[in-house]
């Protein structure tokens, strides 16, 4: 923590946005402004090898490499995977899906995927960089904080789930020793099913600095749980709230829907901004911040700062293809961007806002058009099977298999491949027979309020467009009345 305790806390938190939304570039532009910049740490190990598929080894990355510590690993990786395909239309290479069973060896690539990101995002500048993991994805968790790690990550916010392990797991790694994380398992015993690694096998010389921990709750009561029952030291928290982009917490209490099937969220969801303060811990405010009035807002109400998202998803430096950024800006300008927070998408359970775009798994055609496939399997969970094996399942996953393995057709129903789909949003989306994966975009409910930066910036706004705009120090206005690009 040797950043974070020696600076000021950023005001500005760029959120880290899954699957390679927020990868090294968008980091990397946020933390050379001086506020803390966020790679995803979601996939990193598919983000990592299909790139190399695409791009080889770039300068940059070869420079990263050169200094990891443990160069055998650096080569049979990039024997393995950098080698192009066979053609644009042929699939990339996949690796074999995480499971219990799976080899130390597996997790070299999440190490040397997660430890590649951060270095990149790091390169340039003496900025700040975090990396965001999802809570509910476990195998891969404590390689991608490994290889991060040696990388010298500042900060790890972790959100979806309730992450009470993760601080002395930081601790432990961070003193390179051996560590255990047990994975959810529905139906086992307690200590059924666990995954351990073993630091040295990465041949780091000396002990690493220990990130700062966020976790991204969504209540005073999730707050408080962690900061007096978690694993070891919280050093703050992300309070984020259910307008934010990506997965959000369900509403409290019985479940109820309004006529578009979105959850409805109530004064049971309003948070204790008070029981907030008491805890004494750092907070940042989440979900809807788009001005400098936000901002100046959560500093008067105690926050440190906020952290964004939905306005660095759709800047040049954003991981989104170009052509999915440029529809859905089109979108925002013509007054039809439409986000719906869907209960269905996510076989997480989470309710997963979703943007309505001609061509990605939004629609309902192309979601019925797309053969249910499950290839990279980071969202599914262990169960105990009748035999008493240990076996996984993804409500997303073809009908029929998700049956076999103790699902129902009910549970299946309307889940998307967040995995591919994902993907495919930022243009790494796997070839099939007919065609390549559809894409799936999701951004916070206040997607409209991009105009103003999109309409100052006829040829895409940049990450530090965005800070200028939120910067609360700051008299310049971005130029809300400028043309409307053709
Ligand atoms: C495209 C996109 C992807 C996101 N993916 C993740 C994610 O993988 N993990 C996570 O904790 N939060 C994710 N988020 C939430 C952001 O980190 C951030 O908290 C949120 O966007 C803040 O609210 P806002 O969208 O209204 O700015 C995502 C948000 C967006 C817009």
């Amino acid at each position: 923590m040797k950043l974070w305790n020696s600076r000021p806390h950023p005001w500005l938190i760029q959120g880290g946005m899954g699957v390679g939304v927020s990868g090294w570039s968008l980091a990397s532009a946020v933390a050379a402004t001086g506020q803390l910049g966020v790679v995803s740490g979601t996939a990193l190990d598919t983000v990592f090898i299909r790139r190399l598929q695409d791009e080889g080894v770039s300068p940059a990355l070869q420079e990263c490499l050169n200094a990891f510590p443990n160069q055998e690993i650096v080569g049979s990786v990039l024997d393995r995977y950098a080698r192009p395909r066979a053609s644009e239309n042929a699939p990339y290479r996949l690796l074999p899906l995480y499971s219990h069973h799976s080899p130390a060896a597996r997790d070299d690539v999440t190490v040397l995927a997660a430890y590649s990101e951060v270095a990149l995002a790091k390169r340039g500048h003496t900025g700040m960089v975090g990396i965001n993991l999802l809570t509910k994805v476990q195998f891969p968790t404590v390689p991608t904080l490994f290889g991060a790690m040696i990388a010298g990550v500042d900060v790890v916010l972790m959100g979806a789930g309730i992450p009470r392990a993760i601080p002395k797991l930081l601790d432990d790694l961070s003193s390179l020793e051996a560590v255990t994380l047990r994975i959810d398992c529905v139906g086992a015993v307690a200590d059924r099913c666990e995954r351990s690694f073993v630091p040295g096998r990465y041949k780091v010389s000396s002990s690493l600095d220990r990130p700062a921990f966020l976790p991204i709750v969504s209540s005073a009561t999730l707050a408080t749980m962690m900061a007096r029952k978690a694993s070891g030291p919280v050093e703050g928290f992300i309070l984020e709230a259910p307008s934010a982009g990506g997965h959000n917490a369900p509403p409290r209490g019985v479940p109820q829907f309004d006529d578009r099937g979105q959850p409805i969220y109530g004064e049971r969801d309003a948070v204790d901004l008070e029981a907030f303060r008491e805890l004494g811990h750092p907070f940042w405010l989440a979900g809807g911040i788009t001005s400098r009035e936000h901002v100046v807002h959560a500093l008067e109400c105690g926050a440190s700062g906020v952290q964004v998202g939905t306005l660095f998803a759709f800047c040049r430096e954003s991981g989104m293809t170009a052509s999915l950024r440029e529809q859905v800006c089109r979108r925002v300008l013509d007054g039809t961007s439409v986000v719906t927070t869907d209960s269905r998408a996510s076989s997480t359970g989470f309710p997963f806002k979703v943007v309505e775009l001609e061509g990605s798994i939004s629609q309902q055609s192309t979601y019925e058009k797309r053969e249910r496939i499950c290839d990279l399997g980071y969202l599914r969970e262990a169960y105990v099977s009748p035999t008493g094996a240990l076996a996984y399942r993804c409500a997303a996953e073809p009908v029929q298999e998700f049956l076999y393995h103790g699902g129902t057709v009910d549970a299946a129903s309307g889940r998307k491949c967040l995995c591919n789909g994902l993907f495919a949003t930022i243009g790494l989306g796997q070839r099939r027979k007919d065609g390549e994966e559809p894409p799936i975009v999701t951004s916070g409910d206040a997607l409209a309020s991009i105009r103003p930066l999109v309409c100052a910036h006829t040829d895409g706004y940049t990450a530090a467009d965005v800070v200028q705009l939120l910067c609360p120090h700051s008299t310049q206005h971005v130029n809300q009345s400028a043309p409307v690009p053709a």
